[in-house]
């Protein structure tokens, strides 16, 4: 009876341990833990069924390399972890993966590269995590409840430059995020070479949101080639936005010609819809961006452009264009403008992208997604999905990073007094934002935005980024049913280890005091952006 008594709480102990141990974030979808453990040294070998597997093996080899020293061969058969393509078939997620780990093999087996991957994040995770290179014996199956996973960086009010956009990238395949969306141009600065305009970044890409005098900071043509093939590697796609007609301020630094105007708190704000050479001189732009970007999705912005667009109403060429075309008002302005600009790159063979004011705008549904950003305004949301369009999530409450996490927090951005707590990044619900099956087929995903004009310095962006891109991880890919809060922060915990190790300085919920806030190194800015 003792015997057996012990025999029980040791296996209740094991499960529990073994469970501790499978710190995987975002959560599986399916998770059953075995008994005992694989263990990882330099005997283990990968190999693969298909050589369009030998990539992600190299990233797997690489990784462990630099983070453990251990020296992972490659071998043609028998290898003991195996990376196994299956025969593609019809309607299969291509993010999916199966994972068998036993004492002496791995599998990790997907109908597509990118599962593969994700699989191999998996196996890296528990690695990572693990005690003494044992990855404890389970098996899983996972796919991620949202396709669109996204993270959006504002380099244009501040630039963190090529090694920081590395890294977040490499920290967003970490979590299986599978989007990042470039903030490249706006007010303070322009940071996309484009040849045929290369005032654009030599006279646009100076300054930032603090200091306009600062010398020209910008990505060159080939830098972003260098990115995109970084993050394709890690089976992210890079989505620029070239923000128009509104926050066009540096373009038109640049090139006053297509300038039309702005307001007081906003000058030279808006691109000039009344002349005809502003569309070709975008579309020339667009198609350099196109070039270069080949996920062939643009964001072309259109947010916020009452902010800066009071010159329009009486501008003589956008009088005449308002005659010509029989536009009542700025918005339909507006409109006409971005249809004319998403039409230039529909027939790039590329999709638009668009913040939620133009739910408004008459655009053909099939090539457009709107990004719902203005929580206040529930009715864009609905716009948007009663009009048939594809739609990610990304409402300031809970999903702009910028905004702060703790209410001691001073430098970051608030909503009133709400601000973005990890709990409430973690429990945001995409599928709750759907009435219908249709409309829950539009929502695409979610995603994150951290806009700059409060984050001046590395230190103080990883301070907003983690832990909270783990909970953004797992409200995109982990199902709403099975997410758990107090099983997210146990995993966490030895997340926060791996930051500690990366030099990372985050923020810890549970020892809010030893994590104090990073502040700005400069001035602290006055007006934000919302
Ligand atoms: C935005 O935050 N202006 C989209």
């Amino acid at each position: 009876m003792r015997f057996l008594y012990i025999s029980i709480l040791l296996f209740i102990y094991n499960a529990a341990f073994a469970q501790q141990q499978a710190a995987i974030i975002p959560m599986p979808a399916n998770f059953v833990a075995g008994a005992g453990f694989f263990q990882l040294n330099n005997n283990v070998t990968i190999g693969f069924n298909n050589d369009r597997l030998k990539a992600v093996a190299y990233y797997f080899q690489n990784e462990l390399l630099s983070q453990k020293g251990i020296t992972l061969q490659q071998k043609s058969s028998n290898a003991t972890i195996m990376l196994m393509l299956k025969p593609v078939k019809k309607n299969v997620d291509s993010n999916a993966y199966q994972l068998s780990i036993k004492p002496d093999k791995i599998t990790v087996s997907a109908y597509h590269p990118r599962g593969i991957f994700y699989g191999m994040i998996s196996v890296l995770q528990l690695a990572l995590t693990g005690k003494n290179n044992q990855i404890p014996v389970a098996e899983i199956s996972d796919a991620p409840a949202y396709a669109w996973r996204g993270l959006m960086l504002d380099e244009s009010r501040h630039f963190f430059g090529r090694e920081k956009v590395k890294s977040i990238l490499n920290w967003m395949a970490f979590y299986k995020l599978n989007t990042f969306h470039w903030h490249l141009t706006d007010e303070p600065a322009w940071r996309l070479e484009i040849k045929n305009y290369p005032n654009l970044a030599l006279i646009g890409g100076i300054g930032d949101y603090l200091n306009a005098d600062l010398p020209a900071q910008f990505y060159t043509q080939a830098e972003i080639k260098e990115i995109i093939a970084y993050a394709a590697e890690r089976y992210i796609k890079v989505i620029p936005e070239i923000d128009m007609p509104g926050h066009a301020t540096a373009a038109n630094k640049a090139y006053p010609e297509y300038s039309g105007g702005g307001a007081a708190g906003h000058p030279e704000f808006t691109f000039n819809p009344g002349l005809e050479k502003t569309y070709s001189y975008l579309t020339d732009i667009l198609k350099e961006t196109n070039v270069l970007f080949p996920a062939q999705l643009i964001h072309l912005g259109g947010d916020e452009v009452s902010y800066g667009n009071e010159k329009w109403n009486n501008n003589p060429d956008i009088l005449k264009l308002c005659e010509r075309e029989k536009l009542k008002d700025n918005a339909a302005v507006e409109h006409y403008f971005m249809k004319r600009m998403a039409d230039s790159l529909y027939q790039l063979n590329a999709k638009a992208i668009f913040w939620d004011e133009m739910a408004d705008a008459d655009l053909p549904k099939d090539k457009t997604i709107i990004y719902w950003w203005r929580q206040e305004k529930p009715e864009q949301l609905r716009t948007a999905l009663g009009k048939g369009y594809q739609v990610v999530l990304c409402p300031r409450l809970p999903l702009y990073f910028d905004f702060v996490q703790d209410s001691t927090h001073q430098y970051g951005r608030k909503w009133n007094k709400l601000y973005n707590p990890i709990a409430q990044v973690y429990a945001f619900d995409a599928a709750s934002f759907a009435n219908s099956t249709t409309e829950k087929q539009l929502i695409l995903g979610i995603q994150a935005n951290i806009w700059t004009e409060t984050v001046d310095n590395n230190v103080r962006l990883d301070y907003l980024l983690f832990p909270r891109i783990a909970a953004l991880a797992e409200a995109g890919w982990t199902h709403q049913g099975k997410k758990d809060f107090k099983a997210f922060t146990t995993n966490l915990g030895q997340h926060l280890v791996l930051y500690n190790k990366a030099g990372l300085y985050y923020y810890d919920p549970s020892k809010a005091l030893l994590h104090p806030e990073i502040p700005m190194k400069r001035k602290k800015p006055l007006n934000y952006k919302d």
